[in-house]
Order: structure tokens, then C-alpha cells, then sequence
């Protein structure tokens, strides 16, 4: 089923598109809850059109991150085998998270996606549902310029000398939660500008990548799913990230054990996250600093139409796309 001789990866390029089709279908089914106040039903309508989209897919996938365990989760739960070609097809390992930004549906926020990433069965990490410490930068920078190793105030300073300006000059993106209140206060001592974000850390790391946010670090706690995503991302258009597993209970360490986790304090780098040849795809469910959200569009024929926007990029390759869909209702 490759489409060209020479490409041996098993991601084959047809399917960059074709995930394309899988996150469209997550962000329109979310798109019909925003401002809602119903979280739980806006993240069950885009796992519900996921699920269904990739029965489409000639794959053989596995959900290595998703949902939640087995008996937490019905549908896209880690382990669930999905794809239309089981046994036949591409084995593909799936990290997925169908409503990125749950809350922020609900209340019509910003910057909520529907997120995938694909890889080769084995290459991105099975990362318990715990949280994980995050610094990132976009690319351009010399390598191992930042470390979850060094202080807050030690990794902004060789960032912005590395950029060639003050730390004074340097914009962090951190969500905005007490447990960051120390985070903030280093940050805003150093007269660093902190892009505060309520939600949704896969799109604040990308927003790193994007010189058009003006954001130059991510650092903080959240989701480890969520820092798998936001590796696979930076893995295709470049950037640095470190991410710490943070176990706040015996039960949380317990989850490690589960998942073949023996080194607590590892620091995981972008290959450990996410290897070998992966996409990565997001579609824009809100209006956000990286895609615009889905649109109802009226035509004065009375034609009815939904407009969505994805990102999809492939790493093998570091092609970036931009799709804007039009989709008939
Ligand atoms: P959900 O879509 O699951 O609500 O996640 C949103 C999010 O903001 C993530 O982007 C982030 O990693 C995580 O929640 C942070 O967790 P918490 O809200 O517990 O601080």
C-alpha cells in the first residue's frame, strides 16, 4: 500500500492526508458543543466521530494514548485496536486526543483542537495519565539549550543569549494555575513576559514554533499525553522539549510501574517521546493563536457550509500543511 519505492517507513504519505479526514471529524462533532457548558458531551462527540473516522483508515492502529485505561474509558482507550484493515494493514501506534481543551469548549475559550499522532508500532511513549514538568523552545536554537536540569531563571537567560537579547526580552507561555505560582513570580522577576494560557498545552508548545505568537518558551506542568502530542509536533517542524514525569502519589507511581516505567526522575527528550518516522495532526475546534476554529457559514442561496483548519505535518519529510476544508452540511 506505499505509494512510492524508495519511502520504507510504514507511515505511508497517502495517510498524512487521510489523518487529516480523522481529526476534521473530531473538531466538527466538538464545533456543535462550544459555549455549551457541557464538557463531558463536547469530548464524547469528537471521541465518538474519531473513533468512527478511523474505520475508515487502511490500518492496522493501536491507541497507545488516548482516552484512559480500558475500564475508565468506552471508546479510544489505550490499547483499542482501531483502523478499517486489522491484521492487514500498517501497524501504526495512535497517541489521540479527539477535544484538547475540554473546558475551553465548553466555554467557547480559545485555541481547543481536536490532536493525533501516528507512528510506527513502538515509537511513541506509553505515557501514564499523570502530569509531566515541560520546558520547550522552537527550533533555530543550538542543541540542549534547555534543561529541566537548570533553574527557571538559568534556561531563559541562555535562550535569550543564544537569541541575542535580554531575558527582559523573552515571552514564556505557562498555564495559568496556582501550582505555577512560584514559576510566574521567578519569571516576572527576571522581567520576562509570561503568556498566560487557561488551557491547552499542545498549542502552547507549538506556539513556540510560530513567530507570529511572538512566544519564545513553553515551561510548566501538564498532561504527560499531552507532552507526547506536543513532541510528535516539535519532532516535525523542529524545536527542543524535556519533559519530567511528575508522580504526586504511591497510586500515581503505581501507574509507572504498569506502564514499565523504572527510572521516576527521567528527563524525556523528543526522541524518547516520539521517534522514528511520526505525524502529527490537529484541526482547530475554537478560534486559536495556531488554527481558526470550525465555521457554520450561511450562503445567500440558502447553501449551508462548515469550514475547519488542520495542521498536518509529517517528520520524515518536515512538510507542514495547511488544509482548509469546506464540508457541506
Ligand atoms: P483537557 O482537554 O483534558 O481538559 O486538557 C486540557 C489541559 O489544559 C491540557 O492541555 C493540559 O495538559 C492539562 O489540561 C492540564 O491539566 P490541569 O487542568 O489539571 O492543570
Amino acid at each position: 500500500m506505499n505509494s512510492t519505492h524508495d519511502d520504507k517507513s510504514v507511515i505511508d504519505r497517502v495517510l498524512v492526508l487521510e489523518m487529516v479526514r480523522v481529526t476534521e471529524s473530531a473538531a466538527i462533532a466538538a464545533s456543535e458543543l462550544i459555549g455549551r457548558g457541557d464538557e463531558k458531551a463536547a469530548d464524547a462527540a469528537a471521541v465518538e466521530a474519531m473513533r468512527r473516522a478511523f474505520d475508515t483508515l487502511y490500518i492496522d492502529g493501536t491507541v497507545v494514548i488516548g482516552e484512559g485505561e480500558r475500564d475508565e474509558a468506552p471508546m479510544l482507550y489505550i490499547g483499542e485496536k482501531v483502523g478499517g484493515a486489522p491484521g492487514k494493514g500498517p501497524r501504526i501506534d495512535i497517541a489521540l486526543d479527539p477535544l484538547e481543551g475540554t473546558t475551553i469548549t465548553a466555554k467557547a475559550g480559545p485555541n481547543a483542537l481536536a490532536v493525533l499522532a501516528a507512528a510506527e508500532e513502538g515509537c511513541l511513549l506509553n505515557a501514564p495519565d499523570v502530569y509531566m514538568d515541560k520546558i520547550a523552545v522552537g527550533p533555530g536554537y543550538p542543541d540542549d539549550i534547555i534543561s529541566l536540569d537548570k533553574s527557571v531563571t538559568e534556561n531563559v537567560e541562555a535562550v535569550a543569549a543564544a537569541k541575542g537579547v535580554e531575558p527582559a526580552d523573552i515571552i514564556v507561555c505557562v498555564l495559568d494555575r496556582p501550582r505555577h505560582a512560584d514559576l510566574i513570580a521567578e519569571l516576572r522577576s527576571i522581567g520576562c513576559g509570561v503568556y498566560l494560557i487557561g488551557d491547552g498545552d499542545v498549542a502552547g508548545v507549538i506556539a513556540t514554533t510560530d513567530q507570529d505568537t511572538t512566544i519564545d518558551m513553553y515551561m510548566g506542568q501538564g498532561g504527560a499525553p499531552e507532552g507526547v502530542l506536543a513532541a510528535a509536533a516539535l519532532r516535525c517542524v523542529g524545536g527542543q522539549f524535556n519533559g519530567r514525569l511528575v508522580f504526586r502519589n504511591a497510586d500515581e507511581r503505581a501507574r509507572a510501574a504498569k506502564w514499565g516505567i523504572e527510572d521516576l526522575d527521567r528527563v524525556y527528550k523528543l526522541d524518547d517521546l516520539a521517534k522514528g518516522d511520526c505525524i502529527f495532526a490537529a484541526t482547530g475546534v475554537t478560534d486559536g493563536s495556531l488554527l481558526d476554529g470550525v465555521k457554520r457559514i450561511r450562503r445567500p442561496n440558502g447553501a449551508r457550509v462548515m469550514t475547519t483548519e488542520t495542521v498536518v505535518m509529517r517528520s520524515s519529510s518536515g512538510t507542514v500543511r495547511w488544509v482548509k476544508g469546506e464540508h457541506r452540511i
